[in-house]
């Protein structure tokens, strides 16, 4: 039988899944109670979480909520991110393997780090970056692919304590000098470049481009990745990391002591302006969760081989690639490079090659895997793999249970875990070994959450209804503000379903901005974002930012952005694009749009579509019909056009869409 049909067969047959047996009598977390037990001593309960970290000076207080939003965590505690992800497993694991670092190229040795050597460079790192000036607080912007030296820099940082800023290595210049100056930052660690199915990426131009927009000074150090491959000038103000290193040899750094709401680092991502927001994660309570969540949803331990192949510029990366594994000590695999080269089996070579026991995605590699088929996998013997995890955007039923069947030989859970760059750590997911799964819901709330879908007015929504997601209590790994902007932050994520005016917790509502379903069981399946954010591959972009981008071509009068399905990326960028002059509408002013976009952002948010179009369907209020646009781009039916002003546009649209 075809794949596809036996899958479908499967799909009608069976919803619910049983965690494995061989998976449940290992697991870390295997008591069902924990649920009752996290509620019963709310928020006490998260005292287990910061005991898996060392303290300089333990807390006092576990939650301070006298001034609602600006919540704060394990207050009166001190201690250093860095130290709790290197100094303390050194007696007992400082041989173990920390870092296992596979390159794109398969004729590259690839590295290894033990804790020990970790530990090392991250010391001289550190001892580099404070003889270039570095204090602590002082925010170091990291704009670096998926190379070893990434994780180093971002240890050295949170050991000398500069939180830092890491900016997707797929961003583009303009992305990079937008949040350099945001955060002020006057420090960069950047990389010559790297590979990309084969091919070097000068990843040091687009660096100095985004230098050259910078206003204030930056001192850059630089990766050498490429070696002879490319020849790149060093300016005045740049260093080469290799000489950095070399010239602190040996240099050991005291870790500094860090109040535990200090800020451990920032990260920028997407909202419904144009403005990226630089959301603040301090250091006691986002380790903790990273260190408890990696512990009771990834089943971590210290003897595994794990790998999550997300990208360390995402928020995924930072939790689940770096401070959680590492905190708890285990082997954290890393990889430079593409699932597809130099074949569509790179990832299960990799898993068989290193004895991977968790595999945490995301459900657009998951689509693609399928699409190429079960022969890839089936190529290799995935039996070290004990768990698999997903992360970014909902998952189809059908890619689910292939995931379960063709890589977890149907002998491993899957956690689909629903969060965000803002929240820290996961939220929503089955725990292994207790929860049953029923594919394509995320799950229950992680034990401590209080976590509820509801209508417009704030009312719990019944079952199998479709409402608003929110999180009605706080937890140790949520952001603590956006960078510098306090009121953007209460503005954001605090406005829609709170009491602005009250200083009770218990009025204050956190809006993640995305739809959601509840099932008679209380799972909760995620529908999506509900405001102008566009989920592309997993990739969190504001239309808004692609708006803005379009519209700085010269040439272009008006742009709408959407999202419209695609079967791989999830959601793909439509760009409607009304030109100054008719007769403009030509292939170059389309290509111009395209570079525009990648020149602006990167070439993540590059237009699937762009549809010129003499006029945007507006209602009477003059505002565009952004839903309608969706519709036409995946060629739905059309919902409701009478309101709109000029409904007799829609059909030219519908019609150059179809037929580009
Ligand atoms: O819409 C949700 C979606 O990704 C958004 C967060 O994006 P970002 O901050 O970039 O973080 C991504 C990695 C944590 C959410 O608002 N999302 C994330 N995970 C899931 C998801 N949607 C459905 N199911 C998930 N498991």
């Amino acid at each position: 039988m075809p794949e596809e049909v036996e899958l479908e067969a499967w799909l009608a047959e069976q919803e619910e899944f049983e965690p494995p047996e061989s998976f449940v009598e290992r697991a870390n977390v295997a008591d069902a109670n924990v649920y009752e037990t996290f509620d019963e001593d709310w928020p006490d309960c998260w005292t287990g979480a910061a005991e898996l970290l060392d303290w300089e000076e333990r807390w006092e207080t576990v939650l301070d909520d006298s001034t609602p939003p600006f919540y704060e965590w394990f207050t009166g505690g001190s201690l250093n991110a860095s130290y709790n992800c290197l100094d303390r497993h050194l007696d007992d694991r400082g041989d173990e393997v920390a870092i296992e670092w596979v390159g794109e190229p398969t004729d590259e040795t690839n590295r290894t780090y033990t804790y020990e050597e970790l530990h090392r460079e991250v010391n001289e790192v550190a001892a580099g970056l404070r003889d270039l000036g570095v204090e602590a607080d002082d925010v170091v912007t990291l704009y670096m692919p998926m190379v070893p030296e990434l994780p180093v820099a971002m240890l050295a940082c949170a050991r000398i304590g500069a939180p830092h800023s890491v900016v997707f290595a797929g961003f583009s210049a303009d992305a990079l000098a937008t949040r350099m100056e945001s955060a002020a930052s006057e420090y960069l660690v950047t990389c010559d470049g790297y590979y990309r199915r084969g091919d070097p990426l000068h990843h040091k131009e687009k660096a100095d481009k985004g230098l050259s927009r910078v206003d204030h000074d930056v001192e850059t150090v630089v990766v050498d990745r490429l070696g002879d491959e490319y020849d790149h000038p060093m300016g005045d103000d740049e260093y080469d990391y290799d000489a950095l290193v070399a010239e602190q040899e040996g240099a050991e750094v005291d870790p500094v002591e860090r109040d535990a709401e200090d800020m451990l680092f920032l990260m920028y991502t997407s909202g419904t302006t144009g403005e990226p927001k630089g959301v603040k994660h301090t250091t006691a309570g986002y380790l903790s969760y990273a260190a408890w969540t990696s512990r009771a949803v990834l089943d971590v331990k210290p003897e595994d081989t794990y790998w999550c192949s997300a990208d360390i510029g995402w928020i995924t990366g930072h939790s689940y690639i770096v401070y959680g594994p590492l905190s708890l000590g285990t082997t954290s695999v890393m990889y430079e490079g593409t699932p597809d080269y130099p074949e569509k089996d790179r990832l299960w070579e990799i898993v068989e090659n290193y004895g991977v026991t968790q595999l945490y995605t995301a459900p657009t590699a998951i689509r693609a895997f399928m699409k190429w088929g079960s022969r890839f996998p089936d190529r290799h013997d995935l039996s070290s793999l004990r768990l698999l995890g997903t992360v970014g955007e909902p998952i189809n039923p059908r890619a689910w249970k292939w995931y379960y069947k063709h890589i977890g030989g149907e002998d491993c859970p899957i956690v689909d875990t629903w969060w965000q760059t803002e929240t820290g750590g996961m939220m929503v997911t089955t725990l292994p070994a207790i929860d049953e799964m029923k594919p394509g819901s995320a799950g229950l709330p992680l034990p401590g959450l209080d976590v509820r879908v509801v209508d417009t007015k704030g009312e719990p929504v019944e079952a199998g209804r479709a409402g608003h997601l929110t999180v009605q209590k706080p937890w140790p790994g949520m952001l603590r503000t956006l960078y510098r902007n306090d009121e953007r932050y209460v503005e954001e994520y605090w406005s829609e379903y709170s009491d602005t005016a009250s200083d009770d917790p218990e009025d204050w509502v956190y809006f993640p901005e995305d739809g959601a379903k509840l099932d008679e069981d209380g799972y909760i399946t995620v529908l999506g974002r509900v405001d102008d954010v566009l989920n592309v591959s997993g990739h969190r972009l504001g239309t808004m930012e692609i708006e803005s981008a379009i519209v700085g071509v010269t040439g272009v009068a008006e742009a709408a952005v959407v999202g419209g399905h695609h079967d791989v990326k999830g959601e793909a960028v439509y760009a409607y694009v009304i030109t100054e002059d008719n007769s403009a509408e030509t292939e170059e002013l389309r290509e111009r749009i395209v570079a525009g976009v990648e020149n602006a952002i990167g070439a993540i948010a590059r237009p699937e579509q762009v549809i010129f179009t003499p006029e945007l369907p507006k209602t009477r209020s003059g505002k565009i019909m952004r839903r309608l646009l969706e519709d036409i781009a995946n060629d739905d039916e059309l919902g409701d056009t009478s309101t709109l002003r000029n409904p007799d546009v829609v059909a030219g649209i519908q019609e150059r869409v179809r037929t580009d």
